[in-house]
């Protein structure tokens, strides 16, 4: 599992050009997969099951937070805009890989003000003598993410991405360990594009699929720190159960029944609500008519820096639980009267 996180973190995936990660992906779930596609906005879609079942839908984003390039200048510094919700003072000091390997510092000019540093004064430094130089390298629209390697520390682990590369390893789990069974739904596992600039990847899929179930698997927030606001999140202690975030309040019933279930295989949980930050199951809820969609959280620390940390049995418990909601026939209307 761990050497699955590692190579899935360690990935070039910012949002609208995750071809490495996708790749990675594809890899990984060809042995297991009954179809493999990918869609137009760069969605992979891994069905498993009964093709007359009814149809779940599982998403995990491949996207990582980057930054686009928006000007060099004439010494061959680089000027650039964030893709998706990144603070300034996270980004000081810090390495930045770009998809051809090229690896870029992070400065700040001037740094009198540091407690007030804005995007606007920081840059990209590729070691360029001049604009020309740095052209040869880098166009403007190109993009970058961190550069940094994933660690393991007891049962955590740190890394770049774990959102949601994490999330997308837990998917990968699940679709294994259903080798050899009788799946009576079918199954999507969508490896969802463009999370971080706003759900994209994951409307257009539910569209497409028209799951009668949604669900997102991400990572979400933590309140164990030594001054978190209070949240009921920790890590370590099970999959969580999302209730409610910025982006939507998940259906009753599929909370309720993810709960159950949790209960009934003596699989770890804790409940979820985060007060800011939303996931891809707020797409897949409003697409057509409306879908019964719910969330699986890991919870992690450090979310949209270069070191979030998440604890391996909290995975394990959302891999169990996923297992076990695709494996028991859907019964919608159950879940509806939970
Ligand atoms: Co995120
Ligand atoms: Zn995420």
């Amino acid at each position: 599992m761990v050497e699955l996180i590692a190579r899935l973190s360690e990935a070039y995936g910012p949002p609208g050009a995750e071809r490495v990660v996708r790749s990675i992906v594809e890899e990984e779930s060809r042995p297991y997969a009954d179809e493999i596609r990918t869609d137009v906005l760069g969605n992979l879609l891994v069905r498993k099951g009964s093709p007359e079942g009814p149809r779940i839908m599982i998403s995990a984003h491949i996207d990582e937070i980057g930054l686009v390039v928006t000007y060099v200048d004439e010494k061959g510094f680089l000027r650039f805009h964030p893709a998706g919700g990144i603070s300034p003072h996270v980004l000081l000091g810090q390495r930045v890989r770009f998809e051809s390997g090229l690896v870029g510092a992070i400065g700040c000019e001037p740094v009198d003000d540091i407690k007030n540093v804005k995007m606007e004064v920081l840059y990209i430094d590729i070691g360029s003598h001049n604009r020309e130089e740095a052209l040869a390298q880098v166009q403007p629209g190109d993009m970058c993410c961190w550069h940094r390697r994933l660690d393991q520390v007891g049962r955590r682990v740190i890394g770049k991405a774990l959102d949601d590369r994490i999330g997308c390893a837990a998917l990968l789990a699940a679709l294994r360990r259903l080798d050899g069974k009788n799946i009576p739904n079918n199954v999507f596992f969508v490896f969802s594009v463009q999370e971080e600039v706003g759900l994209r990847g994951a409307r257009t899929a539910a569209y497409g699929i028209k799951p009668a179930l949604g669900l997102s698997v991400d990572v979400t927030g933590a309140g164990d720190t030594p001054a978190a606001k209070p949240l009921p999140m920790e890590l370590g202690k099970g999959a969580a159960i999302k209730v409610k975030d910025s982006s939507l309040v998940c259906h009753p019933g599929v909370c309720r029944y993810l709960v159950e279930l949790a209960k009934k295989h003596n699989i770890a949980y804790q409940m979820e609500v985060l007060p800011a930050g939303g996931t891809d199951a707020a797409a897949i809820q409003l697409s057509e008519a409306g879908v019964a969609t719910g969330g699986l959280s890991i919870p992690t620390r450090y979310v949209h820096t270069p070191a979030e940390m998440a604890d391996l049995d909290d995975v394990e418990a959302v891999v169990a639980l996923l297992v076990e909601l695709v494996s028991a026939p859907l019964d919608l209307s159950y879940i509806n009267s939970l």
